[in-house]
């Protein structure tokens, strides 16, 4: 047997071992863009994905006591004509190691007692609904077997296998190459689309797609800007949160932030300090076992303790981070999970990412932690502290009025050219510590002066 598909019998086996009835995964389909001939890319569904290897369209799967069966129609004969000859079901069966394959249509006879997980996917989605006579809704909490099959996935794709890793250290790999050519063509370049080009051309000529819409921006103080028509300009710092996703599916997530000049402003500097310095005690803390909520308020209280160093905040650090003063400036968390998704398991709402029993905070600094459980061994996470200037934040009347006292806010004016400054690397926990998977990436404010003068 091969790689994959012995990689793939024992994920289902496993699965089989917590589970005692069927389950049934839609990869999904293309989505029209304008019309149907003319599709945005497909991206198959990540559970089918774990389970099924490869990004079939318009194929499901049915796993039962760690066997799996293929539901997928051989291409139609015009098909040849616009899409060249595609690999058989058979083939492809063979391929993954599967135990039976048939043509989709027999799927209705074999859903009966099955759990399923909702496809992002609309049109699959309808098909999907329509076929397990139940609603199956995305964005809810599963109910019922639906519900013991997304804890079960859960617990599988918490920690990642071998072939998983492999998958992931490529795509950490290529996004390290996408983030240095960025930084080699920011000299050059007039607009942040230029410098997005010369990152993402990286990721394209290996393959790959982004793992997400790549933010590259001189306005790094919007967390998702998607905007790429700034003009960038000496004075100010570029964000760039981009990252890589292999051909099956696995994400890589990383930021940098640099200095269009080459040189960091001596403002610019010391709060980029304070963000790495926060980032390598979060790094250095990550071992099994240790809460991951514990390193995310270790970041806030390390960033909170360097404004204060600068002035800018007034204080005792804790007590700073117990009234979420840091969050004026860190308004989300720590990081989150990476696999398959760039927020691996999101789709299950907190179900991955927090432990049982666990619900998020109302609190301003830890309603965004995406992540509440202690690390393990195998798991992957981002850690990604930042510091960010946000408008709708700092000029709020009731945050004007609770932090009065303990932000010098005539000191922060002097730090106005730091708009945005994010530094984001992917951590796997290992048997004693952690790896950080995307270290051949220097983030030490030199280096990263360095590599941007190109
Ligand atoms: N790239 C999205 C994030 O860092 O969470
Ligand atoms: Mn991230
Ligand atoms: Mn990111």
């Amino acid at each position: 047997m091969n790689l994959l598909a012995n990689t793939l019998r024992d994920r289902r086996q496993k699965l089989a071992t917590l589970i005692d009835f069927p389950t049934i995964l839609w990869s999904g389909g293309s989505s029209p863009r304008n019309f149907p001939a003319n599709g945005f890319p497909f991206r198959a569904s990540s559970h089918f994905l774990y389970f099924a290897g490869l990004p079939l369209p318009n194929a499901a799967i049915r796993l039962e006591a760690g066997k799996l069966e293929l539901f997928m129609d051989d291409p139609a004969p015009s098909s040849a004509l616009w899409h060249g000859e595609m690999p058989k079901r058979e083939e492809i069966a063979q391929t993954i190691g599967a135990d039976a394959a048939q043509p989709i249509s027999e799927l209705a006879s074999r859903v009966e007692g099955a759990a399923t997980i909702a496809v992002q996917n609309a049109i699959t989605w309808t098909q999907q609904t329509q076929l397990m006579s139940r609603w199956v809704l995305p964005q809810s909490q599963p109910e019922g077997i639906d519900l013991e099959l997304a804890k079960a996935i859960v617990s599988l794709r918490l920690t990642h296998d071998a072939a998983a890793l492999a998958e992931l250290r490529q795509a950490a790999n290529v996004s390290v190459a996408a983030h240095k050519a960025g930084m080699a063509a920011t000299a050059s370049a007039n607009i942040a689309a230029e410098v997005r080009a010369a990152m993402e051309s990286v990721l394209i000529a290996h393959n790959m797609t982004t793992a997400y819409n790549s933010i590259v921006t001189v306005h790094g103080e919007v967390l998702h800007n998607e905007h790429y028509h700034h003009p960038i300009q000496p004075g100010d710092l570029l964000l760039a949160d981009v990252g890589g996703e292999t051909t099956t599916g696995w994400a890589a997530d990383i930021t940098r932030t640099w200095p269009v000049s080459g040189k960091f402003s001596s403002t610019q500097r010391d709060i980029y300090d304070v963000v790495l310095a926060a980032h390598d005690a979060c790094i250095d803390q990550m071992r099994p076992g240790v809460e991951y909520s514990e390193i995310h308020l270790l970041a806030a209280t390390v960033i909170a303790e360097g404004l204060v160093n600068l002035g800018i905040l007034q204080g005792n650090p804790q007590d700073l981070v117990a009234i979420d003063a840091h969050a004026l400036f860190f308004p989300h968390g720590i990081g989150h999970l990476l696999g398959l998704d760039v927020h691996d398991m999101e789709d299950l709402g907190d179900l991955a990412g927090y432990e049982k029993g666990r619900t998020r905070s109302d609190r301003f600094g830890l309603g965004y932690l995406r992540l509440n459980r202690p690390l393990r061994p195998g798991m992957l996470v981002t850690i990604e502290p930042g510091f960010y200037q946000v408008p709708a934040i700092l000029n709020d009347a009731k945050n004007r009025s609770k932090y009065h006292d303990v932000v010098n806010w005539k000191r922060l004016s002097q730090f106005a050219d730091v708009r945005g400054i994010r530094i984001e690397d992917d951590v796997l926990v290992t048997d004693t510590g952690s790896e950080v998977l995307t270290a051949a990436l220097p983030n030490d404010a030199e280096s990263v002066e360095n590599l941007s003068r190109g």
